[in-house]
């Protein structure tokens, strides 16, 4: 008979090793863990056979920029957000760890929620995933939301009427902030402008150093 401790006994995994290498993986960021495509549950969801096709296929600084703005100009009303074009959906996820905030977190790539919620389970929170496209997102489905924003939300031409419109209908439906963050490409200036024509409202210039670094802009409507 082959006793208890036989060589097939499975080792433990060196939990500290692994979790070594695991933090090489992630990068903290106000408060939230953010993970590069190398981290095990990236992977995993990958090998899954996940394939985002619209661009969400990481996390994009954009989110980030949001991020920063929000903790440094907390609106007053932020129960419940709905974070567009959420791709990995990090700035949602900031704000369900953060404020306990409801979020739905809205993309037109039902691929990228595999990965939102690794990222969401390895922040220890949930959001609520809703495949739509920005120019399906009715003045009834915004009534309810405190803040809206998008990282990155307008990278083409044919973006930049879905994405102002959307925020003309947020605009009519009470939403009380609006925050869109982007690397300053044209299209997003062109959404802004003629936003801000309608809305009022700024495009501010930020930039982050430290762990994560970026520069980029933000159009900021508050409504309240
Ligand atoms: C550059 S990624 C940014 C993702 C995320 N906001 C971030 O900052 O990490 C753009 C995201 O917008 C989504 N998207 C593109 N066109 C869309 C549309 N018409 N309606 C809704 N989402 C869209 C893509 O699927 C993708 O996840």
């Amino acid at each position: 008979m082959p006793s208890s401790k036989s060589s097939n006994t499975p080792k433990k995994p060196n939990s500290k090793a692994s979790n070594k290498q695991s933090d090489s993986k992630l990068r903290r960021f106000r408060g939230v863990v953010m993970p590069y495509a190398g981290h095990s549950s990236i992977r995993a969801v990958k090998r899954a056979g996940h394939e985002p096709s619209i661009h969400g296929t990481k996390l994009w600084k954009s989110s980030c920029l949001i991020i920063d703005y929000l903790k440094k100009n907390p609106p007053k009303r932020r129960k419940r957000v709905l974070d567009a074009g959420c791709g990995w959906g990090i700035t949602g996820i900031w704000c369900a760890k953060h404020w306990d905030s409801k979020v739905i977190s809205m993309d037109a790539d039902a691929a990228v929620f595999p990965y939102l919620d690794a990222v969401a389970e390895l922040n220890g929170v949930s959001t609520k995933s809703w495949v739509q496209r920005f120019e399906k997102v009715r003045k009834k489905d915004l009534e309810k939301v405190d803040i809206l924003f998008g990282g990155d939300i307008c990278f083409w031409d044919e973006l930049v009427k879905p994405v102002g419109k959307m925020i003309d209908r947020a605009i009519d439906a009470g939403v009380g902030t609006i925050v869109i963050g982007d690397p300053e490409r044209p299209t997003f200036h062109e959404m802004a402008e003629r936003t801000i024509a309608k809305h009022g409202g700024e495009v501010l210039d930020w930039r982050l150093s430290g762990a994560v670094k970026a520069t980029g802009a933000l159009l900021v409507i508050h409504n309240d």
